[in-house]
């Protein structure tokens, strides 16, 4: 996400003028990571805070926020089970609070939203900074800043793009701390307060997770930059990955678990590159600021218990199946594994990339994506779980990605490319479309039929605007031959994504409650990079449980967020 930093400062927040000094002391001889940025130093004693009691943003606003979120006219139905309240338009879930976090989200209807050129609404965003059940009055800072625009275009069959409108802005609140005479951000997933507005000045959609915060003074003596550089070293190297990862940014933030404390840490970002091809992803991670380690566990780059791992690929089935690779017989489509669609399951598969210093995180989102769905319906169905292959998406499509109605691909990727195995020369890429199954994804195809596809991997969906003016038609070229089989949605990023395990649980539970498959996705996952999603024109309000045939589109969408 690359938020825009300028903007509005209701409440001021200042620029952090901590020294720096270069990283760059090479021990050619030690296996370790480059460093490829600034050291931040620090020498005043660090603050601390202890959390409280979640904030419930208060039910006469988003009572408002609900109505005005799908669309004014449409009716609202509330639902409500031991773990939250729910709010459905039709059967889209919009709105949602959590029970157990105090958590709230409004996420809108993405076909009534108009284009438009949209400005943050300042003076409601001020009253609703005022009120102290959303922004709490502690010793903590808060201002507001432009945070993320969704646009879209659309394009009819065989004609030019529309060009590019916008649809949403996000103005976020920022938390920040007061330190050496500068304010630093809080980061980490506790402190939120972002919401979207459309071309009206409406309030279309909310995050909201905030608690008040008390100092427990200042004791912490901060690492010196050479600790810095050796923390993080060995945090990489924990992970194994020190070898192809470069760090990019380190800087002092104030870390909001969302639990008990907002503890100061030494936050870095990294870029890695992959097995095999070309690509890079992104991954962020955090070291305590003092030598006193973590107030509360900080987040992992690796979890050794992230789940079971993905079985082998390809083909150890039947051996029926296995002696014909042609699903054109009937008894052999028949005899496809698979819940029945009869009883309303759908299906999940998960292919992740193997052979790559990241694949212990692939998993770990894979199995996050799996839990989230499992935790909001028993509908879901853990179908396949594989190592990933190309041939999963070309002559085998019919037994793997086609014969499931949700598929998850999770590795490295770059515009309309992703890699499924870092052991094989060339990484096993695949492009899209070239190398997919000839007719496409869908019902039109062998097999179940998939209705959505869920790309994790960095860049895979960029946006018209990612190509050279009058070329925007390039980012739909190679979409039309997937969804000629019938697919409803893929959803992924236009550019680099940073890692995030917690999310993908966040965005299965969101899709499993029956948020808009394409804006549940990308309004969720926007926090780990520019998100985007290519559907047919209309349909994306869409929820996980519509699945099955459709034709050939005759108008593709692509939204993105910049
Ligand atoms: C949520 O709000 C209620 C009511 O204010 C409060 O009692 C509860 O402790 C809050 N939950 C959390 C996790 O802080
Ligand atoms: C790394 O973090 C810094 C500060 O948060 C940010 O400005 C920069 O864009 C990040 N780099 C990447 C590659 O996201
Ligand atoms: C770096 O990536 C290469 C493949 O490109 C792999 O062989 C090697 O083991 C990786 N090293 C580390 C330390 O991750
Ligand atoms: C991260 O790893 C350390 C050491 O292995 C462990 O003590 C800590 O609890 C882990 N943190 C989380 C959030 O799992
Ligand atoms: C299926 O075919 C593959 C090669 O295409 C072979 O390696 C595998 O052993 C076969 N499996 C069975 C059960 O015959």
């Amino acid at each position: 996400m690359h938020p825009v930093r300028s903007a509005l400062a209701l409440a001021g927040l200042l620029v952090s003028t901590a020294l720096a000094v270069p990283a760059e002391v090479a021990n050619p001889t030690e296996h370790h990571p480059v460093f490829e940025c600034n050291l931040p130093v620090h020498t005043e004693r660090l603050p601390t805070y202890a959390l409280g009691h979640s904030l419930v943003f208060p039910q006469d606003k988003l009572q408002a926020i609900i109505k005005g979120a799908a669309g004014g006219g449409a009716r609202i139905d509330e639902r409500e089970d031991d773990s939250g309240r729910y709010w459905y338009s039709r059967e889209t879930l919009v709105g949602r609070f959590d029970k157990k976090t105090n958590e709230t989200f409004v996420l809108p209807d993405l076909p009534s939203l108009k284009p438009g050129d949209i400005k943050l609404n300042g003076e409601l965003l001020k009253i609703l900074m005022a009120d102290r059940s959303i922004i709490a009055n502690d010793k903590t800072l808060a201002g507001i800043v432009i945070g993320s625009r969704l646009d879209g275009s659309r394009q009819v069959l065989r004609k030019e793009p529309s060009p590019p409108a916008s649809y949403l802005l996000e103005g976020a609140v920022r938390r920040a701390i007061p330190y050496e005479s500068a304010s630093h951000p809080v980061c980490g997933p506790g402190s939120q307060a972002v919401f979207s507005f459309d071309a009206s000045g409406n309030i279309r959609g909310l995050r909201h997770a905030w608690k008040p915060a008390t100092s427990q003074g200042t004791s912490l003596q901060p690492l010196r930059p050479d600790q810095i550089r050796a923390r993080i070293a060995e945090k990489l190297a924990e992970s194994g990955l020190d070898g192809n990862a470069t760090v990019r940014h380190v800087d002092l933030c104030f870390y909001d678990s969302g639990a008990a404390h907002i503890q100061p840490v030494f936050r870095f970002n990294a870029t890695v590159r992959s097995a095999g091809g070309p690509a890079t992803a992104l991954l962020v991670g955090y070291i305590p600021a003092s030598d006193k380690g973590a107030l509360e566990p900080l987040p992992n780059i690796t979890n050794p218990d992230r789940g079971a791992l993905p079985g082998p690929s390809l083909p150890q089935y039947d051996p029926g199946l296995n002696a014909t690779r042609s699903p054109r017989s009937a008894t052999t489509l028949a005899r496809l594994p698979g819940p029945s669609r009869r009883d309303g399951a759908i299906a999940l598969g998960r292919y992740l990339m193997n052979g790559d210093g990241l694949s212990p995180t692939f998993i770990e989102e894979g199995w996050g994506l799996w839990s989230g769905l499992h935790s909001a319906s028993s509908r879901f169905v853990d179908a396949q779980y594989y190592w990933d292959d190309a041939r999963g998406y070309n002559e085998w499509a019919w037994y793997y990605v086609n014969n499931v109605d949700v598929a998850f691909s999770d590795g490295h990727g770059w515009p309309h490319h992703f890699l499924t195995n870092g052991g094989l020369p060339g990484g096993g890429t695949v492009t899209i479309s070239s190398d997919l199954y000839a007719k496409g994804f869908g019902a039109s195809a062998e097999g179940r039929g998939l209705s959505y596809w869920i790309l994790g991997e960095c860049s895979v969906i960029p946006a018209p605007t990612d190509f050279p003016a009058g070329q925007g038609h390039l980012a739909f070229d190679p979409w039309w031959k997937v969804f000629d089989g019938g697919m409803r949605a893929a959803v992924g990023y236009r550019d680099l994504a940073f890692t995030n395990p917690p999310k993908w649980s966040e965005v299965g539970m969101a899709l499993g409650y029956g948020a808009s498959v394409v804006h549940g996705f990308m309004s969720t996952m926007l926090p780990t990079g520019k998100t985007s999603a290519v559907t047919r024109c209309g349909r994306d309000g869409e929820t996980i449980f519509q699945v099955g045939g459709l034709g050939k589109p005759d108008c593709l969408t692509i939204w993105w967020y910049n």
